[in-house]
């Protein structure tokens, strides 16, 4: 505890002096979150870097995150605290795979979830996160998606739209981790819980729930409802802001193997080194910076 406060001083310290501004995932460690400047989902955090009058982002999350941060604001210093910190997800699609689909399928657009790289971004007609997959699908001007990388929201977001979704491969290791036996032995331990799920689990395992958004949509959603008790589907991390927002409330997390290892690879000590050192940055080629972030920006302007 000694050390953290140590540690956080020196932050305050750094902060100022350098002219930062701290960004933190929800998935993020509590020692992490807490000393953020913005704590957000994937899509309030890049519309944060994309605002800033910061002159370095320190961005606590995984790699493809800072990555687009710097996408969208070039002219930044973006800082990571460990470049190890990747999404196993991003790396499931690769632009040779995502060029053969193009090419098979001439009149479709590509729809990329923002978990990936800036290189596929690069290769892509509009991104979206979670938070707003279905309306992004809804605003592209054609009947025939691809949809990069993960096929278990790309499901979900299918049950919502008439077009023809092309369906990538990919998953999150962690979500998808998360099974029905899971759920009904929650269900039956905590029988007045209601069940919230990210759209990031298995299809059958998001049919079971009570309520199925993104993870601000769940944050949102425990916050307001009368309900005192829920079993979440979404990583761990989330407990912070839940308990914040509803100290009186309960939160089961359905199973605890929900804990993305690369959220967790962060920590306030890290975070302290590399705003003093300055590394690791985030460098990502002009030539792809370039055509990612037509992608990134479209996606920012859907309503
Ligand atoms: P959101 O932040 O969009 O809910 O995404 C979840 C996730 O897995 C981020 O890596
Ligand atoms: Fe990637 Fe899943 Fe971890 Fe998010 S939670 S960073 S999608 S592995």
């Amino acid at each position: 505890a000694e050390m953290n406060r140590e540690l956080r001083e020196r932050l305050m310290e750094l902060k100022k002096e350098r002219n930062a501004i701290i960004l933190a995932h929800y998935y993020q460690r509590d020692e992490v979150q807490e000393v953020a400047d913005f704590r957000g989902d994937s899509f309030l955090l890049a519309q944060k870097a994309a605002q800033t009058d910061a002159d370095v982002i320190v961005f606590c999350g995984v790699h493809f995150m800072g990555e687009s941060a710097k996408i969208l604001a070039p002219n930044k210093t973006v800082l990571i605290p460990d470049e190890r910190a990747g999404c196993p997800m991003a790396d499931m699609v690769n632009v040779d795979g995502l060029r053969k689909l193009k090419a098979q399928h001439p009149n479709a657009k590509v729809v990329t979830y923002i978990n990936s790289s800036a290189e596929i971004k690069a290769e892509t007609d509009i991104c979206c996160t979670s938070a707003n997959a279905v309306r992004v699908i809804q605003s592209v001007d054609s009947d025939e998606i691809i949809w990069v990388p993960d096929k278990n929201l790309g499901h979900y977001v299918q049950q919502h739209t008439d077009k023809k979704m092309i369906i990538w491969e990919g998953y999150c290791n962690t979500h998808d981790m998360l099974t029905v036996k899971d759920v009904v032995e929650m269900k039956a331990k905590y029988p007045d819980a209601e069940f919230v799920v990210h759209p990031e689990c298995r299809p059958e395992v998001v049919a079971m729930g009570d309520f199925v958004g993104s993870t601000t949509a769940i944050l949102e959603y425990c916050k307001k409802s009368s309900t005192k008790e829920f079993i979440v589907g979404t990583e761990d991390g989330t407990g912070y802001q839940l308990r914040l927002d509803s100290p009186d409330k309960q939160f089961h997390f359905a199973t605890k193997f929900l804990v993305c290892p690369n959220m967790k690879v962060n920590n306030l000590k890290k975070l302290v080194k590399c705003l003093e050192t300055m590394k690791p940055q985030i460098y990502v080629p002009p030539a792809v910076a370039d055509k990612a972030r037509e992608s990134l920006e479209r996606m920012l302007l859907v309503k």
